[in-house]
């Protein structure tokens, strides 16, 4: 079994509107990768597509994990959860009337403790109970809480319900750290975050980090690459990653934006982004 997620000639649309145009890009076990690409390049629709969105259509291409097919029928996105896949959204959700402590411990035991099926009802035999001991999660949430700064107070809160951007980026990295997945996505964690809660926050994911965890990290800017250090960067551009090198290439992309990069791989200025590309409806 090899520890890798690896995705290859992965085409992907929405709707008429084609995304992704043969994507291929592999994370292993231990590594860091940053994906870098300018908006509406489509990095959100690739981490969706690994995690399952319904409305994200692949056309072509795979993904295996460890060896086994992602994209079958049978992993669903729960599944994909069980098997150590993990996204922290651009946009997380808020959840009222869930409150941080109850979500975080359904979450842990839906990804390490998953229901059993039911037992039969005939012999009146209840079914067995598979959860964390509260207390003993208690413990976990509090632990980790403590390694990302976070004011134990938020665990009564209903679920980034009058969030701030930045609280809400920590709840995502604590659910990162609580759950201790094997591959992270970790999409735009750095953007609405100040200089403290970014040095904080990527404290936290370092200290989360291990050789048996790999990380896919979505990112726009430099400065989070500063804390943690990926061993690749990608470049996302016209559905496909166009380029691929070490932490320099994100200083070049900082400095010089993607123009040079475009020309260098033979698209036209402009070309990968939602600014530039005609909408179906309006040609
Ligand atoms: N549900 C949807 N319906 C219609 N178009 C969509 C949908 N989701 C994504 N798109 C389109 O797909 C393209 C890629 O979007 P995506 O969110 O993946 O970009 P991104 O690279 O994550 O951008 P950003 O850096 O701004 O977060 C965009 O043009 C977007 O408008
Ligand atoms: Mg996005």
């Amino acid at each position: 079994m090899i520890d890798e997620l690896e995705i290859r000639d992965l085409e992907v649309s929405i709707g008429q509107k084609k995304i992704l145009k043969g994507l291929s890009l592999t994370v292993r076990v231990g590594e860091v990768h940053a994906l870098m690409g300018p908006n509406g390049s489509g990095k959100t629709s690739l981490a969706y597509t690994l995690m399952g969105h319904p409305d994200y259509h692949v056309d072509a291409g795979s993904v295996t994990w460890r060896g086994e097919d992602l994209l079958s029928k049978k992993m669903t996105p729960d599944k994909r959860a069980q098997a150590g896949i993990f996204l922290a959204f651009q946009y997380p959700s808020a959840i009222p009337g869930v409150t941080v402590a109850s979500f975080l411990r359904n979450i842990y035991n839906a990804v390490h403790h998953p229901k059993q099926p039911a037992a039969d009802e005939s012999d009146g035999a209840m079914p067995k109970y598979t959860g964390i001991p509260l207390a003993k999660f208690r413990k976990l949430m509090e632990e980790k809480m403590a390694l990302l700064h976070m004011d134990p107070a938020v665990a009564a809160r209903y679920v980034n319900e009058g969030f701030s951007g930045g609280e809400k980026k920590r709840l995502e990295m604590l659910q990162m750290a609580i759950i201790n997945p094997t591959i992270a996505i970790l999409d735009e964690t750095d953007s609405g975050l100040d200089i403290d809660a970014l040095r904080t926050v990527a404290e936290g994911i370092n200290a989360t980090l291990s050789p048996e965890m790999g990380v896919l990290m979505i990112t726009h800017y430099q400065r989070m690459l500063n804390y943690v250090k990926p061993q690749f960067v990608h470049v996302l551009l016209d559905g496909r990653v166009v380029m691929s090198g070490g932490e320099e290439l994100s200083h070049k992309l900082e400095a010089n934006g993607y123009d040079w990069v475009r020309e260098q791989v033979g698209l036209p200025s402009g070309v990968g982004d939602e600014v530039a590309e005609p909408v179906a409806e309006h040609v």
